[in-house]
């Protein structure tokens, strides 16, 4: 199996959109090893759209990369990320064009996917735009991932179709490693928020081998970054951030990084680094998250609960709309315990290291505007 466990690694397009260049790609795979990124797990470099010229080479057929911005080639990109022990991962579409019109993939699934592995590229994050109407989507997703499969190298095939035509239901059996679940993620609370209640629903959908992927993080951008399909005049604050990076790990959702990671803040860097997050995320069993909050679709708050391996559990509780703090509770009848059976639940806070102590019934906390608690919790005898 090519990926036990979501990726984690770091893509070009929400800091940085069509402004992508080899340096600051070289830079970046400096920073993920300075920063202990790579430390800590992240290890694919993606670049994504904007990386060819406008047109295919007239005689080969070929994608060429843009030559000012890649004056060297992408092999020369590659072995540099592979030396510093990093993955190479790249973007490309189904359509005839790709979303920011430069050439797609359409009918040229084979050669491109061929070229893809002469540069030594081990990821391929695959869109969906300027596709023929006539043709059948998923048919064009096989495509690659049999053109992928002739290729001669392991390439994690992340496909990138937000969730247009129930794509969990099919991503694993094309071959894919992930498949993106929703549209373009924002710098702002309401769009990780919304992103994140959108998937409750999609719990059946994330398993190994094929994770379901809810976008590239905001977290650490802080309103910056080149790219105004992400970028927001202010972004997140760090409680707000918190909350997204907690929500991808609960949910069990690709870590791709979208900030500019040679800038990293150090509340960003200790935030993306948090072992206990990341050991949620990638929990070998890989199951789904469970909604458990007390009202369906609560614009106030919410709360979910996942099973890790080793008999412990993760919970998650998030005050989503509430100044300065909100009362958040969880109904332990909800994880599925019998009011006053007999077990309860010990846990502990991730971010204070905080434990409960046995709670039985029900429990409630005080969380802060935007914010979160994540608990590590087994269930125990009272
Ligand atoms: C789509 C994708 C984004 C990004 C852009 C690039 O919008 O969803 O993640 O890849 O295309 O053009």
């Amino acid at each position: 199996m090519l990926l036990k466990t979501p990726p984690m690694g770091f893509n070009t397009w929400n800091s940085f959109g069509e402004n992508i260049s080899a340096d600051l790609l070289k830079e970046t795979a400096d920073a993920m090893v300075d920063q202990g990124l790579a430390a800590a797990g992240y290890e694919y470099i993606v670049i994504d759209d904007c990386w060819a010229e406008r047109e295919r080479d007239p005689k080969t057929g070929k994608i060429i990369p843009d030559h000012n911005k890649f004056p060297k080639g992408m092999k020369d990109l590659s072995d540099y990320i592979h030396a510093k022990g990093l993955k190479f991962g790249m973007y490309s579409c189904c359509g005839v064009r790709t979303c920011a019109n430069y050439p797609g993939s359409f009918n040229h699934e084979f050669l491109d996917a061929q070229t893809f592995a002469e540069y030594g590229c081990d990821y391929l994050k695959y869109d969906d735009c300027f596709r023929p109407g006539t043709v059948d989507t998923v048919v064009l997703y096989r495509r690659m991932g049999m053109a992928l499969k002739a290729c001669g190298r392991d390439i994690v095939y992340s496909i990138c179709h937000a969730d247009r035509d129930k794509d969990g239901e099919w991503s694993r059996a094309i071959g894919g490693s992930l498949w993106r679940s929703t549209n373009d993620i924002h710098d702002s609370y309401e769009s990780f928020m919304n992103i994140a209640v959108s998937q409750l629903n999609n719990y059946c959908y994330n398993y190994p081998g094929c994770f379901n992927d809810m976008d590239m993080l905001t977290v650490g951008m802080y309103g910056g970054g080149d790219n105004v399909h992400v970028r927001t005049t202010t972004g997140c604050n760090d409680e707000e951030y918190k909350s997204q990076f907690a929500l991808w790990c609960l949910f069990g959702s690709p870590l791709m990084l979208g900030c500019d990671v040679r800038k990293l803040r150090p509340a960003a860097r200790d935030l993306l680094t948090n072992k206990d997050l990341i050991a949620i995320d990638q929990d070998p069993e890989a199951r789904g998250i469970i909604d458990v909050s007390c009202f369906k679709e609560d614009k106030y708050r919410l709360s979910v609960m996942r099973h890790l391996s080793n008999n412990k559990i993760a919970i998650g509780l998030f005050n989503k709309n509430g100044e300065p703090e909100r009362d958040v509770q969880l109904l332990l009848s909800n994880c599925g315990l019998p009011m006053s059976g007999g077990y309860g639940l010990k846990m502990r806070e991730i971010f204070s290291g905080e434990e409960t102590g046995i709670i039985k019934d029900y429990f409630v906390t005080k969380i802060p505007h935007h914010g979160c608690k994540v608990y590590i919790a087994e269930v125990v005898k009272c």
